[in-house]
Order: structure tokens, then C-alpha cells, then sequence
């Protein structure tokens, strides 16, 4: 006897969305992390840790849907 896996059953049309989402989280994180090199070149410590922190909180959503796609639940 094996250990029992749950199945979650999504139609292609939602997992492709799922998967354009995860797409859009990480470019905003990419986004927020470009703004954050601005500021910082521009001599602006706390406006560049602002969207670092961003960055994060974008980079913490995409994890977030590839968990739950992918049945690998961890909490963020
Ligand atoms: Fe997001």
C-alpha cells in the first residue's frame, strides 16, 4: 500500500490562467526590484527598501500559487 496523494482537478483554462498569473507576480517582483536600483542610485535608502520589500511581497504571491498549484502547501 502507498500513501495516498491528493488529486486537485483544475480545467486547462485555469491553470493556464494560474500559470500567467505566476508570470505577473514575478514580473511586478521584477519591477519593484528595478524601481528599488533607482532609488538606490539615486542616493534614496528608504524609498529603495520600500519596493525591495515590494518586490517580496509580490515574490511571496507567485510562491503562494506555485504551492497551491502544485499541491505543495506551505505557509507564507
Ligand atoms: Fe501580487
Amino acid at each position: 500500500m502507498g500513501v495516498r496523494i491528493p488529486q486537485m482537478v483544475a480545467s486547462q483554462k485555469i491553470i493556464t490562467a494560474i500559470n500567467e498569473q505566476i508570470g505577473n507576480e514575478f514580473s511586478a517582483m521584477l519591477q519593484y526590484y528595478a524601481i528599488g536600483a533607482y532609488f538606490a542610485a539615486q542616493a534614496l535608502p528608504e524609498l529603495s527598501a520600500h519596493f525591495d520589500v515590494q518586490a517580496e511581497e509580490e515574490k511571496g504571491h507567485a510562491l503562494r500559487f506555485i504551492a497551491r498549484s502544485t499541491g505543495a502547501f506551505r505557509s507564507r
